[in-house]
């Protein structure tokens, strides 16, 4: 066969498995507000970057007529780009082909990306719209799933792995998203859920609707599956861009250092100004944060979801760190079972990845109630203490208001491996509160006291006097400084600084045992 026509049959191969599953199927996917595969790479990856691998994979099933069944690129397309410059895999299913079903080959073409991500050290993104096990392919299909759910085992930790939910994800598709690090998803297109409205209404009896049960509010707000809800595609894929430009490549690799014009020994007089001064009155953490990092750099993770602590990506004199913070304007910043997974989680993503994490503390404790001990807050909040206390990456804590009980331990207090803890002036840290403190300790003085009422004050006062501060710390070293909350900026980034050449080793072991 002469070469043009050797190209020629290449061009044509080619170009009918672009077309997808067809003009009418691809207006289909448009008429609901989602992209095509192909449109989803391009838009997600630097332009002609994209580097398609396996496109001319096809299925070889032949139970109910799918022998005479073509599946163009076998209903998923991948291989490799970058995103600004720096090297990504990718895989999208296609669901203009066969819905995007997952049958055998389909899924090797998965693995086969997967294996090059982690051998190369790039980070994997899986742009899901499927719907599931391609039911004609029986256990080849469960078998392709098992095979990609091993391999996000295995990637865990080494390479990031971000889920895009665009359209149904049912069954047990869902669980190679939940495998990976982070999952976005896309109001109103978005569905994840492991058996659908109908199985429920035939099972339970109860009437729920797709977007109800698993649409990217129910994840983002309820069940804290997902970590990003995205108004559309096109935003969608603008937050992967951006929370990609905080992390590195592997585990083996530094985040990228990203000047961003902010002075380092910024002075930030703000701050003087954020908390109230009665400390039972809330204030918005967020506040604090943006004026300490730098500027428009703080980009929140999860941010929907147990909003009573605050987990996000940020820079520090162009520095990523993670930041865990109490946010005292959502149920007085207290730990519950939700936000002790959502700290915990996160701050085990920023330990694998070297990113170094800041914490900024005003917590008056744990949730009390049957609810929260009942669902286990014991297991949960212990996530935080194991977490914390396991990570070697640098970490810094700013107390700046209260830190009581365990909750101020639950924060990466000093003794769970903080390497340098700060306070403000006016921040408090003791065992509790004021006010529950004097009830205890002088109950049977306010008791038998000719006016209680005075008596119950003045012990509130004199203990908040002597323990409500954070000097009594200091003195034990549990606290490095107590510093001018105008000096955050410029303390924090010195101290990163001085932590970028920190080595911390633990003992050998196969791995340890967090409380699930
Ligand atoms: C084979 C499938 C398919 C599947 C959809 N299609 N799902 N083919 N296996 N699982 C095909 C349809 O036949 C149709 O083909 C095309 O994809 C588009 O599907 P529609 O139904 O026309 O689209 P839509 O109305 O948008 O509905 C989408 C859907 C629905 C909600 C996803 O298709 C659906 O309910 N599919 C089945 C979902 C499911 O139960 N999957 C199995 C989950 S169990 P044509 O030729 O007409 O265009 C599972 C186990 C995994 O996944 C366990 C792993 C551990």
């Amino acid at each position: 066969m002469a070469i043009e026509e050797q190209l020629q049959r290449l061009e044509e191969g080619l170009e009918k498995i672009r077309a997808g599953g067809g003009d009418k199927r691809i207006a289909k996917q448009h008429e609901q507000g989602k992209k095509t595969a192909r449109e989803r790479i391009e838009a997600l990856l630097d332009p002609g970057s994209f580097n398609e691998i396996d496109a001319f994979v096809t299925h070889r099933c032949v139970n109910f007529g799918m022998d005479k069944t073509e599946a163009p690129g076998e209903g998923v397309v991948t291989g490799y780009g970058t995103i600004d410059g720096r090297p990504v895999a990718v895989f999208a299913q296609d669901f203009t082909v066969l819905g995007g079903s997952l049958g055998e080959m389909h899924a090797k073409k998965i693995c086969k990306i997967q294996d090059l991500a982690l051998k190369v050290g790039m980070p994997i993104i899986g742009i899901n719209d499927s719907g599931g096990a391609r039911i004609q392919e029986g256990v080849d299909a469960l078998s392709g799933y098992g095979q990609i759910f091993y391999r996000n085992t295995m990637a865990s930790g080494v390479i990031p792995q971000i889920a895009v939910i665009m359209g149904p994800c049912a069954g047990g598709a869902v669980y190679s998203p939940a495998l990976m690090d982070f999952i976005f998803m896309v109001k109103d297109t978005s569905e994840m859920f492991i058996t659908g409205p109908q199985v429920i209404k035939a099972v339970t009896g109860e009437e729920v609707s797709g977007q109800q049960l698993g649409g990217a509010l129910a994840h983002n707000q309820t069940s804290g599956v997902a970590h990003f809800a995205a108004d559309n595609e096109e935003h969608c894929l603008q937050l992967i861009r951006i929370l990609l430009s905080y992390l590195p490549g592997n585990n083996m690799d530094d985040p990228p250092v990203i000047d961003s014009g902010d002075d380092p020994g910024r002075a930030e007089e703000g701050l003087l100004y954020i908390i109230p001064d009665n400390s039972n009155k809330a204030f918005n953490m967020l506040d604090v944060i943006n004026l300490v990092m730098d500027r428009g750099t703080v980009f929140e993770v999860q941010a929907l979801y147990a909003p009573n602590i605050i987990t996000a990506l940020a820079r520090l004199n162009g520095r990523v760190v993670g930041i865990i913070a109490n946010q005292p304007a959502v149920m007085a910043g207290c730990l519950d079972i939700n936000c002790s997974d959502k700290a915990a989680r996160f701050i085990r993503f920023c330990d694998a990845f070297n990113i170094p994490i800041v914490n900024f503390v005003d917590v008056p404790g744990f949730l009390p109630g049957t609810n929260q001990e009942y669902g286990g807050i014991i297991r949960h909040g212990a996530k935080m203490l194991h977490a914390y206390s396991e990570a070697t990456v640098p970490k810094l804590t700013v107390i700046v208001r209260k830190a009581y009980g365990g909750a101020y331990l639950a924060m990466c207090s000093r003794d769970l491996g903080a390497d340098q803890v700060f306070a403000w002036p006016g921040a408090e840290i003791a065992v509790m509160g004021p006010d529950g403190a004097a009830n205890i300790i002088f109950r049977k003085e306010i008791e038998t006291a000719a006016d209680p009422r005075a008596t119950r004050a003045e012990k509130i006062a004199e203990y908040r006097r002597l323990f409500a501060n954070p000097y009594v710390a200091a003195q034990r070293g549990y606290i490095d400084a107590v510093i001018d909350p105008r000096q955050t900026r410029p303390q924090l980034v010195q101290a990163l600084e001085l932590l970028s050449t920190k080595r911390e080793n633990r003992p050998a072991k196969k791995h340890g045992n967090i409380p699930l």
